[in-house]
């Protein structure tokens, strides 16, 4: 490939990337330009040197399957820090260390890191170029695998670099897999650090360093560290939201258009839920989507609050998506895809966990190993992905792009609860919508190491993500609400993994979330029933559509069911996750969970449709 040299006149850029290299010491340094050239160029070097395998060509075309070391398959939160000045404005919710300690830290390991490899120069616009609302970034990566994703994850190369222009300002991130090369070494199939990871932000310079790791938001510093993480300390100083949620757009028969955002926490639905197919029987209802995984909410010029996706192609969770569960998934990844830790079939295609009824007699595992259903293990990671561009998802919303954003009506919380949480309910006001927010829980999933199926509180679904101290951040979002006031979005708590006695998800999910979107539009255009409950308002068997979908009221029941001592318990896990925090929380946080258990005085162990209509 020919060594290209900078397109730009800008100053900081330049003298810091000089700085970088003689730091890191690449052997060489190339600024990449997100031609299709230069994608299918670095493609085809990662297939000869191993990393990449091509798929073949007729089942998938144009697309590619990387195989991560075992030990690099996921996010690496206990490994992720915030190098706020103050160690309070990192908070009780992340890693801290004093940003010149840091610095010291990294120093050596930075020091001759990229030895032996090309050190790609990496500009990105987060959100359409040139939105009031958008954001530029520069990664200097010495990994292929990372240019490729973040040619598909963002608006990347030329376009951003002419944008950003002389004087422009963006995000500096450094990443390095921590693995140089000596002299005639040869490289591995997927070079990684497996001692020493690093994922360090400095909020107050905004400045990214990734160390160790090439795997997912470890790596495309784009994604969590800076769409999140920095994103949401600029947020907090300009006055707008950086949100780990889907964006989508609701049309109802009559062609009524609303968009919402939800927050789910990492493998929790986010994707499935943004392109979901409403069921047959919900004859013209329409669902496009804006956004997966995260959204940036600015108020508009009337106050509303409006959200643009910063991302442009999707990194999704492969396990479990099926043409069952997600059929827009399933054609956004059909061509053009890269795959990490799938399986691969004996033609040459991918497979993983549900992905079809039957499972293949035979394939490569996504350790590399030969595996056929008899194994007794998956055949890819649980936290497997595929990278597609937006624009090859059948549903993507027409407005997508435009640099204004979409207007938000309501905003939902959620995550995996096999009890207490009922299957939909909202807020009685915007406070009690950020307390429920706030007091999100989920099992743990395998999208960041750690024990799987533990309740943890997973605030907004940010807590793996939230830049600062979230006590500042809870505040924040009541004054966001406050300003925007009649305008701010109606807020709702959906759960849609709520067990039976048997054990068994008691709501059948995917498609039929749809049933709960079209209660929770109605709600928002004031047309819809609902009871009061100490938890919020919440809809009767008969304020939902079951049309085509077989759901009796005792199962509607089992759904919807409020137990006191489960919410008291609830209030108390709650209340006991605050007191992490120092500073003072929203002051109506403390009367509204003394409301909830109040509220269930005398109405203990029961259902809510008989307690509370
Ligand atoms: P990140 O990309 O990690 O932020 O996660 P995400 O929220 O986008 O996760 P995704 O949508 O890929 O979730 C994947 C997992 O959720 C799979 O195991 C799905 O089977 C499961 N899932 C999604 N929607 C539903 C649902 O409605 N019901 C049930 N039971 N499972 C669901
Ligand atoms: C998540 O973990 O929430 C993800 C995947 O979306 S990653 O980009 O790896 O963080
Ligand atoms: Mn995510």
């Amino acid at each position: 490939m020919a060594q290209r040299t900078p397109n730009t006149k800008n100053q900081i850029l330049l003298s810091w990337v000089n700085q970088m290299a003689n730091l890191c010491q690449p052997e060489q340094v190339l600024w990449c330009d997100g031609s299709e050239a230069e994608y299918n160029e670095l493609c085809d070097q990662m297939v000869a040197s191993g990393m990449l395998t091509k798929l073949n060509p007729v089942k998938r075309p144009n697309s590619y399957l990387a195989l991560s070391d075992a030990s690099d398959v996921a996010r690496v939160e206990d490994r992720t820090f915030i190098c706020s000045e103050e160690k309070k404005d990192a908070g009780p919710n992340n890693n801290w260390m004093d940003p010149d300690q840091m610095r010291e830290t990294l120093n050596p390991l930075f020091a001759g890191c990229m030895k032996g490899r090309t050190m790609y120069v990496i500009p990105f616009s987060m959100g359409p170029i040139g939105s009031a609302i958008s954001q530029i970034g520069v990664e200097l990566s010495d990994s292929p695998y990372v240019v490729a994703n973040m040619k598909i994850m963002t608006r990347m190369g030329e376009g951003a670099l002419k944008f950003l222009g002389e004087n422009g300002k963006f995000v500096k991130c450094v990443h390095s897999v921590g693995m140089p090369l000596a002299d005639g070494q040869k490289d591995v199939k997927w070079p990684c650090n497996k001692d020493t990871k690093y994922i360090v932000h400095y909020p107050e310079t905004r400045e990214i360093w990734s160390y160790g790791s090439g795997y997912g938001g470890n790596a495309l510093l784009g994604k969590k560290c800076f769409a999140l993480r920095i994103a949401s300390t600029m947020a907090r100083d300009e006055g707008w939201l950086a949100e780990h949620m889907l964006i989508l757009g609701v049309e109802s028969p009559q062609g009524d258009k609303k968009y919402i955002t939800a927050a789910f926490p990492s493998a929790c639905g986010k994707t499935n839920f943004a392109m979901l197919i409403p069921p047959t029987a919900m004859k013209g209802w329409k669902i496009s989507t804006i956004g997966d995984d995260i959204a940036w909410i600015k108020p508009g010029p009337n106050g509303e609050l409006r959200a643009i996706n910063p991302e442009a192609g999707f990194f999704g969770v492969a396990p479990g998506t099926s043409f069952k569960t997600n059929p827009n998934a399933m054609h956004s990844l059909s061509k053009n895809t890269i795959f990490t830790n799938v399986a691969l079939t004996d033609d040459g295609d991918v497979w993983w966990e549900e992905m079809t009824e039957t499972k293949p007699s035979h394939l490569t595992d996504w350790t590399g190993n030969s595996w056929t259903p008899d194994s007794g293990k998956n055949a890819a990671h649980p936290n497997a992905r595929f990278t597609s561009a937006a624009s090859q998802c059948p549903s993507i919303d027409k407005d997508y792009e435009n640099p204004a954003g979409v207007p938000i009506s309501a905003m939902i919380f959620g995550g995996r609860r096999p009890d207490t949480i009922p299957l939909v309910y909202q807020a009685k006001n915007w406070e009690h919508g950020v307390y429920i927010a706030a007091t999100t829980g989920s099992e743990t999933t395998a999208a960041a190491t750690g024990t799987v199926g533990v309740v943890r509180r997973d605030p907004m679904a940010m807590l793996p993500f939230c830049g600062y101290n979230m006590d500042s951040y809870f505040n924040h979002w009541v004054r966001m609400g406050n300003k925007a006031g009649s305008k701010a979005p109606k807020i709702f708590g959906v759960n849609w993994f709520r067990k039976n006695a048997e054990g068994k998800y008691a709501w059948p999910g995917f498609g039929e979330n749809a049933r709960v979107l079209e209660w929770i539009i109605a709600r928002v255009n004031g047309t819809a029933n609902a009871a009061e409950t100490p938890v919020g308002f919440m809809p009767k068997y008969s304020d939902i559509n079951w049309n085509g979908l077989e759901m009796s009221e005792a199962k509607f029941n089992e759904l919807t069911s409020l137990d006191a001592s489960k919410w008291e318990n609830e209030v108390a896990s709650s209340a006991e996750f605050f007191k992490k925090f120092e500073g003072p929380l929203p002051s109506g946080f403390e009367k509204i969970q003394k409301q909830i258990v109040s509220g269930f005085v005398g109405k203990s162990e029961t259902k809510f449709t008989e307690a509370f209509l």
